[in-house]
């Protein structure tokens, strides 16, 4: 029996006449109509498999089946909120806690990872009794207006004065790209020393910080691993400004990183967050998210007097999901996978690095990686539209990877923790042989060659993802050199 319900040019007609335009489907010219999906592998109305490269939701694997059936068999029971006793809720929360320091132990369920970091500012204007909030450059942290507020990756396209005063944006302590790099001899010092900065300059205006919110690894901002130690030292001068530290693990957490179950983690023990908010992985695709905090922002929240509820959070189905998630990571050992495939993963890229001069830098943790493509590895110049055709060109080959950051430059990695050695492998040949193909057009020579123009061989390539030389839909121009004239100069200086 056909798993469609609709022929695909119809799926596309009744897509453009009824859902908001704005909402963006990948590769547009020709769209994916993914029709069932199993481990990391989706499969289209032809029955086509494609290996899903990206999809950090699907966390240990599209429709597990243990996971289908906590919800399902949950669901034949009952399904109702929080205002009644149930055991899954405090079970839940148990196992939840015990994933994390013993400082986090109280938890809100909420329903995305918008309404976590939501409500993570709430509860940090009520503790604190402040109200500015300290957010990274590049930042995204949920579509509703609040977050909008204080994610640079949306509202960066906006004036100054259109800015709010309450959000100060500090620098993305990205150590191949920002302002203080690998060769900094404190880049963690000197990042947060400009969260300092930041503060000194609020309190001079008479602001009062609430809130310091990072992601613990930024990927949207472009797989960005801040070095040792800076959260560290940022917390120290946020707690010193009476605010409090909220991290951001809804797409990092839950054993992504391999080495621990939370991204927050890989900076040490001497490290917890006051707030950290969890999305996305956490119910494997059902939409479930939640807000962990200490005893004291909890108790202080209460003292507003408001009641906290909230229809769907926390109700008996997404915790029977919630409870088979955290079950399967432990049975199927998939943090242990993401660690051991996430190196081999990264070794293998690290090879192609040496090969190929568009690769400027591969970085990651776990199967949380990020292949920085350049046209100079001396200027960094991003190599935005080069990115764009690894990806178009993966997909003709059924392989979903996508390309963020500042300039759309960096190769996201973050598939299923089920992804394999071989599905390492498998898009690892791809790749080489699109740079090389790319690399030959261009006049770039493989490693230890000088970077030579021939014009003859240059070719016009794509600037997204969806085909389009104009991007549309995300806001991503500023600083970018999407759609700039392409120019291979000679660069003797290449290093490899
Ligand atoms: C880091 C981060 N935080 C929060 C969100 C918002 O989550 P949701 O789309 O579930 O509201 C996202 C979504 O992409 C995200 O990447």
């Amino acid at each position: 029996m056909s798993v469609e319900a609709l022929e695909k040019n119809k799926t596309i007609d009744l897509r453009k006449r009824h859902i908001g335009p704005s909402c963006k489907i990948f590769f547009s010219h020709d769209p994916i109509k993914i029709v069932q999906a199993r481990g990391q592998y989706m499969y289209d109305e032809k029955g086509q498999r494609y290996l899903d490269c990206i999809n950090n939701v699907a966390h240990v694997g599209h429709c597990h089946p243990d996971v289908v059936k906590a919800g399902a068999q949950q669901m034949e029971l009952l399904n109702t909120n929080t205002r009644f006793l149930h055991d899954n809720l405090v079970m839940y929360a148990q196992k939840l806690q015990a994933t994390l320091p013993d400082k986090l132990s109280v938890c809100y369920f909420v329903n995305s990872g918008s309404e976590a970091n939501d409500l993570a500012l709430r509860l940090a204007w009520q503790y604190t009794g402040n109200k500015d909030i300290i957010t990274l450059e590049n930042a995204y942290h949920g579509h509703v207006s609040s977050l909008i507020d204080i994610s640079p990756y949306k509202f960066h396209q906006l004036s100054d004065a259109e800015q709010n005063q309450f959000v100060h944006v500090a620098p993305s302590p990205d150590v191949y790209r920002g302002k203080y790099r690998a060769d900094h001899p404190n880049p963690a010092s000197a990042y947060a020393d400009d969260v300092k900065d930041i503060i000194d300059k609020a309190h001079k205006k008479g602001r009062k910080i609430a809130a310091f919110i990072a992601e613990s690894l930024q990927s949207c901002g472009g797989q960005v691993i801040p070095p040792m130690g800076y959260f560290q030292q940022v917390a120290e001068h946020v707690h010193k400004a009476g605010g409090i530290v909220i991290a951001d693990e809804v797409q990092v957490g839950f054993g992504r990183v391999g080495s621990h179950f939370w991204a927050f983690q890989l900076q040490g023990e001497d490290f917890v967050p006051d707030i950290v908010t969890m999305g996305k992985p956490i119910g494997n695709g059902h939409p479930m998210s939640c807000v962990v905090t200490t005893k004291e922002v909890a108790e202080a929240f209460m003292t507003s007097g408001m009641e906290y509820f909230n229809t769907f959070g926390g109700n008996p189905v997404s915790c029977a999901v919630g409870l088979a998630v955290l079950d399967v990571i432990v049975k199927e050992d998939l943090q242990g996978n993401a660690l051991r495939v996430g190196r081999y993963l990264s070794s293998q890229l690290e090879q192609l690095k040496r090969k190929h001069p568009l690769i400027g830098d591969i970085r990651g943790c776990g199967l949380f990686v990020g292949v920085e493509l350049v046209k100079d590895r001396v200027t960094l110049t991003p190599a935005t539209a080069e990115a764009q055709e690894v990806i178009y060109k993966l997909k003709e080959q059924h392989i979903l990877l996508s390309a963020d950051g500042p300039h759309r430059n960096v190769l996201k990695f973050k598939p299923p923790l089920c992804f394999s050695t071989e599905d390492a492998d498998l898009v690892v040949e791809k790749i080489n042989f699109i740079l090389t193909e790319l690399e030959e057009a261009q006049g770039l020579k493989e490693h230890g060659s000088p970077n030579i123009e021939t014009e003859g061989s240059k070719r016009k390539l794509l600037t997204d993802e969806n085909g389009h030389q104009k991007h549309s839909g995300l806001i991503h121009s500023k600083g970018s050199d999407q759609g700039a004239p392409r120019q291979f100069k000679q660069n003797k200086r290449l290093k490899t």
